[in-house]
């Protein structure tokens, strides 16, 4: 590899954690990048959580002390993956210690949160921050965004943007951190899903004028770590009915985030149709683009149709891979890395960019008129960015 080296750690090495490290493992795969990560340390406050970073021969730095961690200068860009209430002061630890930050979202466990660590990069405009959400590096989401962001829909009729699973259907799975308010926040599923849902749409500039939602806390408890029922109070499914009005038109979109949506597994989707033309995408079918559009039928007349086409393994930054091989959760997380890293470098040119503070701290703005519209059963004005900093 030739570009330049950029030194990474790891804070929370869970989920999340191992995932970074096996994507840094793929690096060769990407072509001409500028940039070569390598994985220099991780901590994790659970030392049996470290052991599985002990194969990896560039960690040389294992710590349950994060702290111990910003003090090295073998760090360049600091990759956090931890539950959601330690994210404002962790994020803004590493802010204040002048590395580079791939934060995982929700970006705050609430509004409140968000907007503390925006104060925090802000007092540092020198440290660069971005916000952890892969899937629309699908290459079938890519190029829907693609075709939306040409204009060639027209005029804009209908928005859907959906994530769903449901490893919550299973009412004997036991409780965890990402179930509870006080570690999850009191958005629930859309702290847990809504950046997945929204970057695209923000990114198209889709920011909704007034949102209406539909909240459910479907199973209210699950078994502790000892077997006794515990509460399980956050949201489980949330449906944000909303209106967007952008570039001089007014249409609905309608947002979901559900953790109990029978028969998904993790399905992130995206459908767009306008007056000219329509394009839809879902992981379920992960090859699977669709395009609508009116067709000429041979013999006279137009007819109106969805098309199929495949979408092949190439996404924002090309790779040795054939280009009509499969892609995976596994590739969207190389490609936004290549994407942070390459921005990070200035070498971002017009790919598709990882999502930017400003889009993480604005879907706590949206979860917070969706409580608010949920308990008073009417449509609720989102706050823009200079209310909420008032
Ligand atoms: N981008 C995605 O697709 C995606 C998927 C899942 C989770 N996430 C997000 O990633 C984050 C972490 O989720 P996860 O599933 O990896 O969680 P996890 O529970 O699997 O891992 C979190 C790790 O953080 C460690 N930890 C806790 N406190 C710590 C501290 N003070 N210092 C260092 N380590 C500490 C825990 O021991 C644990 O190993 C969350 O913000 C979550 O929303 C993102």
């Amino acid at each position: 590899m030739n570009g330049a080296e950029v030194r990474v750690g790891i804070i929370g090495g869970g989920l999340m954690g191992r995932e970074l490290a096996a994507a840094l493992g793929r690096w060769p795969a990407l072509i001409d990048h500028p940039v070569c990560p390598r994985l220099t340390a991780v901590c994790d406050i659970r030392p049996e959580a470290l052991d599985w970073f002990r194969q990896i021969e560039t960690v040389t730095q294992l710590t349950t002390d994060y702290h111990e961690l910003l003090a090295s200068d073998e760090i360049d860009v600091v990759y956090v993956a931890v539950r959601h209430d330690l994210h404002e002061s962790i994020y803004a630890d590493v802010i204040r210690a002048g590395k580079d930050l791939l934060a995982e979202k929700p970006f705050g466990i609430d509004g409140a949160a968000a907007e503390s660590i925006l104060d925090a990069a802000a007092a540092h405009p020198e440290v660069f921050v971005r916000c952890s959400s892969e899937m629309p590096y699908f290459p079938g989401a890519q190029l829907a965004y693609q075709t939306i962001a040409s204009g060639a829909l027209g005029r804009i009729v209908s928005v859907r943007s959906a994530f769903l699973h449901s490893s919550d259907l299973d009412v004997h799975k036991p409780i965890n951190w990402k179930r509870q308010v006080a570690t999850c926040g009191a958005a629930g599923v859309m702290n847990d899903l809504g950046l997945h849902a929204w970057h695209v749409p923000l990114r198209l500039g889709w920011v909704p004028s007034t949102v209406y939602a539909d909240l459910e806390n479907i199973v209210t408890e699950r078994p502790g770590p000892d077997g006794t029922p515990v509460a399980c109070d956050t949201w489980d499914n949330a449906v944000l009915h909303c209106r967007v009005d952008s570039a001089g038109s007014s249409f609905p979109m309608t947002v979901e985030t559900k953790r109990i949506a029978p028969g998904e597994k993790n399905t992130w989707l995206l459908e767009v149709v306008g007056m000219d033309g329509g394009v839809r995408f879902s992981t379920k079918n992960p090859k699977r683009v669709e395009l609508f559009a009116k067709i000429a039928i041979p013999g006279g007349g137009t007819e109106q149709s969805w098309q199929q086409i495949d979408a092949g393994s190439q996404s924002a930054w090309p790779t040795v891979t054939g280009g009509i091989f499969e892609f995976g959760f596994s590739d969207a997380i190389l490609q936004m890395w290549a994407c942070f890293l390459a921005e990070r470098a200035g070498a971002l040119g017009d790919r598709f960019a990882t999502a930017n503070p400003h889009e993480a701290a604005m879907t706590h703005r949206l979860a917070a008129a969706a409580a608010e519209a949920h308990v008073e059963g009417r449509a609720v004005a989102v706050a823009s960015p200079a209310a909420a900093n008032s």
